[in-house]
């Protein structure tokens, strides 16, 4: 039932070129982004003012890098909310916005009862979820299912990936449809994601290294993450993954807070896991890698293939092959999944059914 593979953590990580194939070749037609959904329009889209994102947990993580994509590309308002915390802070909606609720088993509690609210307060609701028929698919007003197949380990790894797929198609349709990309450039994107699954096949060759620096950690009290942007979503997804099955203590930060309280924490030896994929920000998080180095953390910076790395800023290099900027968290998530992986499996943990979880919350 593992497929040969240890544990169905590491059976789901390797399948995420095939989830991805599977969740965006079917809505893709003649190289643009098709979400397949007759009513939502265009024209509709072009109306929408604010967008919510609404999920826990992982699902949250995927709506953070959806939220920069969204703004970023179709230049329209997004948010992201923890479902718990929406659900109770009357939150302010209008019914020209649009709810994105995010949930890979389609039952969580919390989840359910905002994409509730939302519609008691007459706004429609889209829904990304992974298992057919489950309760968010059926109270939704959209659905984009995400096509992982069956996600077995409590730690969500191939769920999130075609989670982010789903909303960069959605991003990149959003834009076109707001005239805020052109044709040619919603296709270019539109073939860089269908690529994606090639892209991630290196990283999934590569565990080696990655099984390597999980053995030179594997002592470790706490860790932490740090990354500006894009990168500080996934700063927050790997350190999830980290702690959830490995249960080393880990907290992530955007880079720029470090001077705000956080850098008291970073003493010798600790180690910080520096993420740096995005051009405009590269610099001033190198900076910030290097003022934790300078304290005498061990950093392991995960960058892209020809940055510069200055002396005195990292321990450990992780480079990524050369990709569409806008799509590297699709990329750089895999490395950060086997970190957390071997981090777990060296120290002996039950990585599929990491103690005090469920793999649903179907209760509050
Ligand atoms: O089924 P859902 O996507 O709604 O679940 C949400 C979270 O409970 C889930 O992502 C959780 O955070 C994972 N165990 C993280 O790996």
């Amino acid at each position: 039932e593992k497929g040969g593979y240890p544990h169905f953590m590491l059976k789901e990580i390797h399948e995420q070129p095939a989830a991805i194939t599977a969740t965006v070749s079917p809505r893709v037609e003649d190289g643009m982004p098709d979400l397949r959904l007759p009513e939502l329009t265009d024209e509709r889209l072009r109306k929408i003012r604010n967008i919510h994102l609404v999920a826990c947990g992982t699902a949250m993580h995927a709506g953070m890098v959806g939220k920069t994509a969204i703004e970023r590309l179709a230049r329209v308002h997004a948010e992201v909310d923890i479902a718990s915390e929406f659900r109770y802070r009357d939150p302010i909606l209008d019914p020209e916005d649009l709810v994105i609720i995010i949930s890979q088993s389609g039952e969580t509690s919390d989840t359910l009862a905002a994409l509730r609210l939302a519609k008691s307060r007459g706004v429609p609701v889209l829904a990304i979820v992974n298992v057919v028929g489950s309760s968010i698919a059926r109270a939704a007003d959209y659905v984009l299912y995400t096509y992982a197949g069956p996600e077995i380990a409590v730690a969500s790894t191939k769920a999130y990936m075609v989670q982010l797929c789903t909303l960069y198609l959605f991003a990149f349709r959003l834009a076109y449809a707001k005239g805020r990309l052109s044709e040619a450039e919603t296709e270019h994107l539109t073939a860089e994601l269908l690529r994606a699954g090639e892209v991630i096949q290196p990283r999934l060759a590569d565990c080696e290294q990655i099984k390597y620096l999980a053995s030179r950690f594997v002592n470790t009290q706490s860790c932490f993450f740090i990354g500006r942007g894009f990168d500080y979503a996934l700063s927050l997804e790997g350190s999830l993954k980290l702690k959830e099955i490995s249960y080393v203590h880990s907290d992530a930060y955007a880079a720029g807070e470090l001077k705000h309280g956080t850098i008291s924490l970073i003493t010798e030896g600790v180690p910080v896991i520096a993420l740096a994929t995005q051009k405009q920000v590269y610099e001033k998080t190198i900076s910030n890698a290097k003022e934790t180095k300078s304290r005498g953390a061990r950093v392991i910076l995960f960058t892209t293939k020809d940055a510069v790395v200055p002396d005195g800023v990292a321990d450990y290099v992780v480079r990524l092959d050369d990709y569409e900027e806008l799509l590297m968290p699709l990329q750089l998530i895999v490395p950060l999944q086997l970190f957390a992986y071997y981090m777990a499996v060296l120290r002996g943990c039950d990585v599929d059914k990491p103690r005090n979880l469920a793999k649903s919350v179907t209760v509050e």
